[in-house]
């Protein structure tokens, strides 16, 4: 018999518990061995849910149950889930998360404590909600070396410029509705303004290249700028607004990490994923390019691919696993981002005839008072300083996805 204690009892923590006991047979079957969830860290009290009995408010009962062997961390938040995390791997009890902050804040030591103690810290989770992706970049994409991601990785914001686009809702009712349905962070902050996104891009470009870069660090933009009128000029040119993650991952193990808002063309896979799913692009050197696919958010999606680590966990426990080793990035492993090259979109007030000479030469199209303008690739730096020439016309410039 496992023992498995849950920290957390908030829209994933109750949805792993749904999941491990709704498909307890199945599951037991597979692993060929039984389970038992004993304990459920939680704050508040829930007389009315059918796992009530066995919430607790002390941690300490569970970090000194020895026959709790795998913990389940969903608690969200960096403290005191981080501290947690690491007091149960130091006691030799698996882990596995569905929380990002502490994944792209702390893996590098929680992922080495792990390791020290001869247990497991997995957080399959903790990108694309519900999409295997973590496993299948470590385990089946491991013959190659990964040159870049492009992901839509935050299910919330996803949602919002799915709505902006098909109904023309206003982002506050869509950001409103988005969190009825248990698919944003506690502080949408973190969903609107791409934080989300940067914690989960930093580390799939972990899994690419084993170094793990500060989240906080990589330049981030999230959606709150974006408008009615960017979406109807990206539709005249046949592209798609979406928020993206990407790394790039030079041979030398160099990289580069940002989020931005991007023009994606419709004949890119990622311009057709709508609402809350998420897809990740993979480009390796042996596969070519993969793409990873389905529910970004939600309850069950995301407490399934929780409930898969803890599977491999029960599974795995008598076979010796090699563990994940990271080490934190350095200023010289990132490549500048001033030099990152790209083709543009401008877009400004009035209409083509309006246009400075320095765009006039360019493909343009109208909407809404506005003109939008595709340039050739031009680098982070000229396209800021090419900015300022424009002043207060400029309206808002978008990278294209190429
Ligand atoms: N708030 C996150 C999202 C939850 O919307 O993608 C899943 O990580």
């Amino acid at each position: 018999m496992i023992n498995i204690a849950i920290l957390g009892f908030g829209v994933v923590g109750s949805g792993t518990a749904e999941v491990l006991t709704e498909n307890k047979k199945i599951i037991e079957e597979r692993l060929g061995c039984s389970y038992a969830i004993r304990h459920i860290l939680d704050l508040r009290d829930f007389p009315d849910s059918p796992f009530g009995s066995l919430i607790t408010h002390d941690f300490q009962e569970i970090l000194n149950d020895p026959e709790v062997t795998v913990v389940a961390e969903m608690m969200g938040g960096s403290h005191p889930a981080y501290d947690f995390t690491k007091a149960c791997l130091e006691a030799g009890k698996h882990v596995v998360t569905s929380n990002k902050e502490v994944v792209s804040t702390f893996g590098v030591e929680l992922c080495r404590i792990a390791a020290e103690h001869g247990v497991r810290y997995l957080f399959e989770a903790s990108v694309g909600g519900g999409i295997p992706v973590i496993r299948p970049m470590i385990n089946d994409l491991s013959s190659n070396r990964i040159r870049k991601i492009s992901g839509i990785l935050n299910g919330t914001t996803n949602y919002i410029l799915t709505s902006m686009k098909e109904q023309g809702a206003a982002f506050g009712d869509a950001l409103k509705e988005a969190q009825r349905l248990g698919y944003a962070e506690a502080n949408p902050s973190a969903d609107v303004d791409g934080i989300d996104a940067a914690r989960k891009i930093v580390i799939l470009a972990a899994l690419a290249s084993g170094k793990l870069i500060d989240p906080k660090t990589i330049p981030t933009e999230g959606i709150t700028k974006i408008t009615l009128t960017d979406t109807h000029i990206a539709q005249l040119f046949e592209y798609t607004v979406k928020l993206i993650g990407h790394t790039y991952v030079n041979d030398d193990g160099s990289l580069l990490a940002f989020v931005a808002p991007r023009m994606v063309p419709v004949t890119n896979p990622l311009s057709r994923i709508d609402d809350v799913f998420n897809g990740i692009l993979v480009s390796a050197n042996m596969v070519g390019d993969v793409m990873f696919y389905g529910p970004g958010a939600g309850k069950l999606p995301t407490a399934s691919a929780v409930v898969a680590d803890i599977i491999d966990i029960i599974a795995n426990r008598n076979t010796e696993i090699k563990p994940i080793v990271w080490r934190e990035a350095t200023p010289q492993d990132i490549l500048p981002f001033e030099e990152y090259f790209c083709p543009r979109m401008f877009i400004c007030q009035g209409s083509q005839k309006d246009l400075p000479n320095a765009l006039a030469s360019y493909p343009a199209k109208e909407a809404d008072g506005a003109c939008g303008v595709i340039t050739p690739a031009m680098s982070e730096a000229d396209c800021n300083a090419l900015a300022v020439t424009l002043g207060d016309m400029l309206l808002a410039t978008y990278r294209i996805l190429n």
